[in-house]
């Protein structure tokens, strides 16, 4: 009686940590369909930015770990003054904020960039640049 007690309880515990796996693993899967749509919406930005540290182009500053950055930041990148005057730190929300109405946020930065409009596509990007 005592043995069949602790197959039940073994099996149990092995059924709630797969199941605990499985939900893990799908929230992996969704992380990670949000990465990917996020990577392909960046080919709005890929033109001018690079995700790699240090690798300024010649259109652009890097956007690699963006998040936390001021704006302007960067040592190596030469901002255009109107942009070094404005007083922000990309935050998810801020970022949020600056990917739906760019121009209102910042005037004339990343044109012919202006706006995504979906929530979700935006939040895409977000994750993507995070990932970074
Ligand atoms: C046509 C080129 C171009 C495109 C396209 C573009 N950007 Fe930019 N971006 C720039 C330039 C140039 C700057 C520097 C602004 C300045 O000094 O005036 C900049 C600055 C930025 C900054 C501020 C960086 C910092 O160091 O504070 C962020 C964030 C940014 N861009 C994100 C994006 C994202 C995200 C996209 C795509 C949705 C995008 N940009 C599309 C040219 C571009």
């Amino acid at each position: 009686m005592r043995s069949l007690l602790l197959v039940v309880v073994v099996l149990l515990t092995a059924c709630s940590t797969s199941q605990h796996d499985a939900e893990l693993n799908s929230a992996n899967t969704l992380q990670d369909a949000l990465w990917q749509q996020g990577q392909d919406e960046f080919i709005r930005c890929v033109a001018c930015h690079s995700v790699e540290a240090g690798s300024n182009t010649e259109f652009g500053p890097h956007l690699h770990q963006l998040l936390g950055r001021k704006l302007a930041g960067l040592d190596d990148y030469l901002y255009t003054e109107a942009v070094k005057q404005i007083d922000l730190v990309w935050t998810e929300e801020v970022l949020d904020a600056w990917l739906a109405k760019p121009q209102q946020l910042v005037p004339e930065m990343c044109l012919p960039f202006t706006g995504m409009r979906s929530a979700e596509a935006r939040q895409a990007l977000i994750a993507y640049l995070k990932g970074q």
